[in-house]
């Protein structure tokens, strides 16, 4: 192609951008449509009824938007949210719109220190934006052992998760038991025929340690 070629197409592409932006995830709207889920899983995402509705906040925006469509699709059963994931509801713009929301939102990783003239409501919303869950008992090290043998690789060193692979740090660990669960009676797939056997080879007494591991490393 000679330059003024180059400079032609150049510029025709440019116009064409502008007349058809790629659509960026609007997080405005993501925001708008979070406020019908925040009946369940809280303002921020931080979910609620002490992990009967999971953490959405910080969860990387690509595992949401996988969740949300299994949901829809009815690949993951979930019957209470089951009339909000419905095509009419959340079309795929809005289940990425929301799902780039809630992955952005921080929760805070240290307690809140009250000056001490807040009312009740206004500590317990400050609480509310706090990322920890209550420790639980079981053998820390143990945990930490099987947990970077069996699950670091795909969750991350530190249980952050990422891409299509969820944060398990800062969970409920009463969620993460109900999937583990699930998983092991064979109701939810856990990943590809790589990782199926994973939890199955456990021991209980393993995943109780990976579960306390996980809330020592919030
Ligand atoms: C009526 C209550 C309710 C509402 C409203 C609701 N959810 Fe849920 N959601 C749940 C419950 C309960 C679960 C846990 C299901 C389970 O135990 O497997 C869940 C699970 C999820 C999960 C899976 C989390 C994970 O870690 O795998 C995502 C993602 C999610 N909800 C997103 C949303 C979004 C986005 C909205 C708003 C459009 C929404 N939910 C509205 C009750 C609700
Ligand atoms: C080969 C990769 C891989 C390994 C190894 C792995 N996982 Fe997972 N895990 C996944 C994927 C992918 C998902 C999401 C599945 C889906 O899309 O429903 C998941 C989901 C989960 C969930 C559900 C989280 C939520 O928010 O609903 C739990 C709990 C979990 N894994 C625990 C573990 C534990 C404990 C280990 C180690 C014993 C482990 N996983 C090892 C890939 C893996």
């Amino acid at each position: 192609m000679t330059r003024l070629a180059i400079t032609f197409t150049t510029l025709a592409l440019a116009a064409a951008a502008a007349a058809a932006p790629v659509r960026a995830q609007d997080m405005e709207k993501g925001k708008e449509i979070s406020a019908v889920c925040a009946g369940c899983h809280g303002d921020n995402g931080q979910g609620g009824k002490k992990g009967v509705y999971p953490r959405l906040a910080g969860q990387p925006a690509t595992y949401l938007a996988t969740q949300l469509r299994a949901f829809r699709a009815r690949q993951r059963i979930n019957i209470p949210m089951y009339p909000y994931t419905q095509d009419r509801e959340l079309p795929d713009e809005d289940i990425r719109d929301v799902s780039a929301y809630l992955a952005s939102i921080r929760l805070e990783t240290a307690m809140p220190e009250f000056k001490g003239d807040e009312d009740a409501l206004t500590r317990l919303q400050m609480v509310d934006k706090v990322m920890i869950v209550p420790r639980v008992e079981g053998d820390i090290a143990h945990g930490g052992e099987v947990y970077a043998d069996q699950c670091a690789f795909c969750h991350g060193k530190t249980a952050r998760g990422g891409g299509r692979f969820p944060m398990l740090a800062g969970q409920y660990t009463n969620y993460l038991q109900k999937q583990i669960n699930s998983y092991l009676k064979g109701e939810r797939p856990h990943d590809d025929d790589e990782s199926r056997g994973v939890l199955a080879e456990l021991k209980d007494t393993d995943i109780r340690d990976i579960l306390a591991y996980l809330t020592s490393i919030q």
